[in-house]
């Protein structure tokens, strides 16, 4: 009996970790397809300047959450919650670094 619940903790661990991942996947292709265009238009390149520009906007991890759904609203694009949680992640992991 141990073991049964030693190997279900195992896999819902990884089942977690899967799904994590897969969000900022998911994050990054939504972010791709969607979310270049004016920020490449104001910073170059791929855009993503616009993140790492000196005097940015974002100060936390709130207002990077505000800003994606800002720029989403611009964008006109009707994306639930969990699109826009996405984005975030993909944003913050590999720009932002703000804990929550
Ligand atoms: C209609 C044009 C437009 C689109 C489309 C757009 N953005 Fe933006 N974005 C802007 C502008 C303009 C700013 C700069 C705002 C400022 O400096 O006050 C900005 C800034 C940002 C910032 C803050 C950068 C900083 O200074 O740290 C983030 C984050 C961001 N956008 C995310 C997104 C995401 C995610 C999407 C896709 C849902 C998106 N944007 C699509 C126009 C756009």
């Amino acid at each position: 009996m141990k073991h049964v619940f030693a190997i279900l903790t195992l896999i819902c661990s990884l089942l977690v970790s899967v799904s994590v991942k897969a969000d900022i996947v998911n994050g990054k292709e939504l972010h791709d397809s969607n979310c270049t265009s004016c920020h490449v238009n104001m910073q170059g390149g791929d855009g993503s300047g616009i993140y790492t520009r000196e005097n940015r906007r974002i100060d936390s991890y709130q207002g990077l959450v505000k800003q994606v759904n800002r720029c989403r609203d611009s964008l006109g694009v009707p994306w639930p919650a969990d699109h826009v949680n996405d984005v975030v992640q993909y944003l913050n992991t590999n720009y932002y670094k703000y804990t929550k």
